[in-house]
Formats: C-alpha cells, structure tokens, sequence
C-alpha cells in the first residue's frame, strides 16, 4: 500500500487558485473526485472485475510479482521508439488486455528522460495505471485521472503491491480521481514536474461503453477531428496550468484513415499543444506492433490500395521558464 499521508501532497493537491483564469465553459466537466485506497477495498468486495470496452479485467485477486524492474533496460536515444514486447514486470502483465494500453518502456522512458527522484508525474487519462506503476518503481510522486471510475479500479488493483526499497526514503505517494482531464480543478498551478498521457483518439475504442459508471465526457466518443482537438485545446490549457515552468508534457497520439486517406489528428492535437503556449521539444515516431485489426486490414490494404497506419507520435512539450526569451524558438512554437 502507498503511504499517501506525506506533506508534500498537501501543496499539489488543492483547489484551483484564485487567481488562475477560469476554464471556459467548465460547468459543463465534470470535478475531480478522489477515489482511495478505502473506495477500492469497498469496491472489491462485490466486483471481481469490471469490463471495459468489451473486455473483462480481473481485479482483487493477490497477484503474483516475479521481478519489479526491467531486466534489460536501455534509455530510447533517437526519435523512432519500437517496443515489440510490452513490458511485463511488476503488474504490468496484467494490463496488456486494457485497449489502447501504452508499453511501460514509453512510461519508464519519459520518467527517467524528464524527472528526478521524488517529482510529480501526472497521468490525466490513466487507463489501467501504467504510468503510475512506473512512478512507483522509479519513486516518482504520482496522480492518476481518468473519467471512468472502473479505470480507476484497475490501476489501484494494479498499484497494490509494496516497493518500498530503502532508496525510497522520500516516501513517495499515488492519488486517484475520477475525472476529465479538461478540468483539473484539484491539481495546483505549476504543481507537477511531467505530464505523460495518451489520450484516446478517434472513437476507435468505447471506453466506457461498459461501465457501470456511466459519466459524461468520454473523448472515446468524439467523431469529429475538429471537435476532438478542440476538446484537447482545454486539455493542453489545463495541462499548461499544472505544469512548473520550464517542466515537460508527453503525449502519444495516433492518426485514421477516412475514406481511404489520412487524417492527421496528431498533427492537429499538436496545434492545439502548440496553442496553449508549449514548445514542441521531440516529436517521437512510436512504432505500433499486435493491432488487433491488422491480418484482415493486411488482406485490404493491398486490395483497395491504401497503407496500414503503424505508428503513432510521442510529442514532447516543454512549458517556458517564467520570463524566459522564446524568440529564438518561434519555428518551434506556434506559427499561425
Ligand atoms: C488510451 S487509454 C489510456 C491507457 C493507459 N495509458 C494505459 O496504459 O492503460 C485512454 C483513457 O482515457 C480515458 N478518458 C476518456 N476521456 C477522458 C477524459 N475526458 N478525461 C480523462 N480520461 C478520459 C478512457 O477511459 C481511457 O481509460
């Protein structure tokens, strides 16, 4: 279990300030609740699992741990990531059925890259906790948001392990919160050191088509490409709001095909990062391997002529330092 009880969280976890400039249109988003250690024990006690999507996770079992860390491990050096296997250690060989999963080697990858032992690190779309296990490990702070509170579940039952090495006497803590990551309202200004999230994208997969906790908000459900990276223009202000100066914001997005041509949500989820103030710092290729469609739409591409999308892109923000001079990075910052 986390001890959650440090000082430290107090100065993260707090209302919005007064004086930060209100969202608009927030009272259509839904607020911030926590959910605790004590909601999950509650929880598990008559669910022994909960589907999402179509699938069905376990949770509440006592799982089995064979090695907390990688056993092999290099940090990623050139914008072409590729991770065939998905990481397995610690309880992330669980959540290789959550759809739309990121490997561990991207969360371990961008936590190493742009932290420090002790930092905050802030998953606004958490899915099943990868983000946050890899906090843990590498005893990072973590905050986990997602609208579906079965989400939730399944990354505290993922989270429910001890690591508590002797390295990590900073006694590092994990919160939870249903909620949407357009309106952080209990995350503090300039409070968290790395955003790493990967939002879902072009109502590929129904998140909470299943849930028992039907909320408002899904942006699984968004079709349209202009509503959608409007909707991520408020997630990049919010995300833009909670960042220090000078810290990072990672984020995996992928592309569709419509009509047999491309449209490139990333592109336009970019402008919208790039709106919001952010310099875009990497733009990482992230090979994707086991899509569930690709024997048959193999078979089509050939005949109907038209490419298999394979990749996604990892973009890497960066907020500027409080008076910083950016001149001399305008062809890296918004343009229009
Ligand atoms: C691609 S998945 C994230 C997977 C996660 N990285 C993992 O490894 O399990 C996207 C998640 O965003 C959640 N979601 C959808 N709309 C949201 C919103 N407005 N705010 C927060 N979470 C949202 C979905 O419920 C889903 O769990």
């Amino acid at each position: 279990m986390e001890n959650n009880a440090s000082v430290s969280v107090l100065n993260v976890i707090k209302r919005r300030k007064k004086s930060s400039p209100p969202l608009s249109n927030t009272t259509t988003y839904i607020q911030m609740e926590e959910i605790t250690w004590k909601d999950y024990e509650e929880f598990i006690k008559d669910h022994s699992y909960v589907i999402i999507e179509d699938t069905k996770l376990e949770i509440g079992k006592e799982w089995k741990i064979k090695e907390y860390q990688p056993k092999r491990f290099e940090l990623e050096a050139t914008t072409v990531w590729s991770f065939p296997k998905r990481g397995k250690w610690a309880t992330h060989y669980l959540n290789a059925k959550y759809r739309g999963n990121w490997a561990p080697q991207v969360a371990r990858n961008l936590i190493l890259r742009y932290t420090k032992e002790g930092d905050t690190v802030l998953d606004a779309f958490v899915g099943s906790g990868t983000t946050l296990i890899e906090a843990k490990l590498l005893h990072r702070n973590g905050i986990g948001v997602d609208i579906n509170k079965d989400a939730i579940m399944v990354t505290l039952d993922r989270l429910r392990f001890s690591y508590n090495t002797l390295k990590n006497k900073l006694k590092t803590w994990t919160k939870t919160y249903v909620g949407d990551a357009r309106n952080l309202d209990r995350i503090e200004d300039e409070s968290i050191d790395l955003v790493a999230t990967h939002p879902p994208y072009a109502n590929i997969i129904g998140y909470t088509k299943n849930s028992n906790h039907k909320k408002e908000g899904d942006l699984s459900k968004v079709g349209s490409v202009e509503e959608f990276a409007n909707e991520m223009r408020r997630v990049a202000k919010e995300f833009h709001r909670v960042l220090k100066p000078g810290k990072y914001c990672a984020i995996l997005i992928g592309d569709t095909r419509r009509h047999k041509h491309h449209v490139p949500i990333s592109f336009r989820v970019m402008q919208s990062f790039l709106d919001a103030g952010f310099i875009l710092k990497e733009n990482i290729i992230k090979l994707q391997h086991n899509m569930r469609t690709t024997p048959l739409w193999r078979k089509k591409s050939v005949q109907y002529n038209f490419l298999l999308l394979a990749h996604e892109h990892l973009f890497v923000f960066r907020k500027p330092e409080e008076g910083e001079k950016v001149e001399k990075f305008k062809e890296s910052m918004r343009w229009w």
